[in-house]
């Protein structure tokens, strides 16, 4: 094809929702493959392997700062996801604050810029905070995952558990006084519940990143992308939001 035609195929590649390339080649999926042949392997008893976030010898135990968390996070090989984004989403705002925010996983304008909650989720947020007199400089933000899943798709199973030692981790070394799970990914990941945001958002629970942590009074509330596609639950995070500028002022 020569050059000046590729524009219409890039416009209609952006309108099919292709907006990352995975690959540098293209892949015909159509070719039917040999199936693969599985050797079964023996085993005396069948052993439930130990999650990930339960495996002592995550990367993520050992690190004693931020910074080394970030390096070993660079330096991650666990995560498929890291392939395809342009950059680590590690966090934004100020770790020293007493509220941390912990979100589902970066999107494109995280991915470029390398920090969390800048695009319009972002936006919104910082109205939310905004109206408890709260901005990034009194609080610190970060995701589950911290690499952006190609098109927006929501984390895997796999990608979730391979991702949670490093932030259960970040929020040890943070060790907020108030910890906030933006949407259904943080709150089920991080309370260990299968039980859905709507149930789980406005009440306060406790959270222990490790048994031997001091435990931190947390809340669920709606992702603010949630809201942006229904803006009908917006009094529900206004009325989580009084809940935690309350709780936050009498932990003062
Ligand atoms: N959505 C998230 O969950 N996290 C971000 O950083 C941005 C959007």
């Amino acid at each position: 094809m020569k050059s000046d035609n590729l524009f219409p195929l890039l416009q209609w590649y952006h309108e099919m929702g292709v907006d990352v390339a995975i690959c540098d080649e293209p892949q015909n999926r159509f070719i039917v493959k040999e199936p693969i042949k599985i050797t079964p392997v023996k085993t005396e008893t069948t052993a439930m392997a130990p999650s990930p976030s339960s495996s002592a010898n995550h990367p993520a135990y050992s690190c004693q700062s931020l910074e080394e968390l970030r390096q070993a996070m660079m330096s991650f090989t666990g995560c498929a996801l890291k392939e395809t984004a342009m950059n680590l989403v590690f966090a934004d705002g100020n770790p020293k604050a007493d509220l941390m925010l912990v979100g589902e996983a970066p999107g494109a304008d995280e991915d470029r810029q390398g920090l969390a909650f800048v695009g319009q989720s972002g936006q919104l947020l910082d109205k939310v905070l905004g109206s408890i007199g709260l901005d990034r400089t009194k609080v610190y933000i970060s995701n589950i995952i911290p690499w952006r899943p190609p098109g927006n798709r929501p984390p895997t199973t796999a990608e979730v558990a391979a991702c949670q030692p490093f932030i259960e981790r970040h929020i040890e070394l943070v060790n907020p006084k108030i910890l906030v799970l933006l949407g259904g990914v943080a709150a089920k990941t991080l309370l260990g519940t299968a039980e859905g945001i709507v149930k789980l958002r406005g009440k306060w629970q406790s959270y222990q990143p490790t048994p031997t942590s001091p435990v931190i009074k947390t809340i669920a509330t709606f992702h603010p992308a949630y809201l942006l596609r229904s803006p009908g639950q917006k009094a529900m995070v206004w009325r989580d939001a009084l809940t935690i500028e309350k709780e936050l002022s009498s932990s003062r």
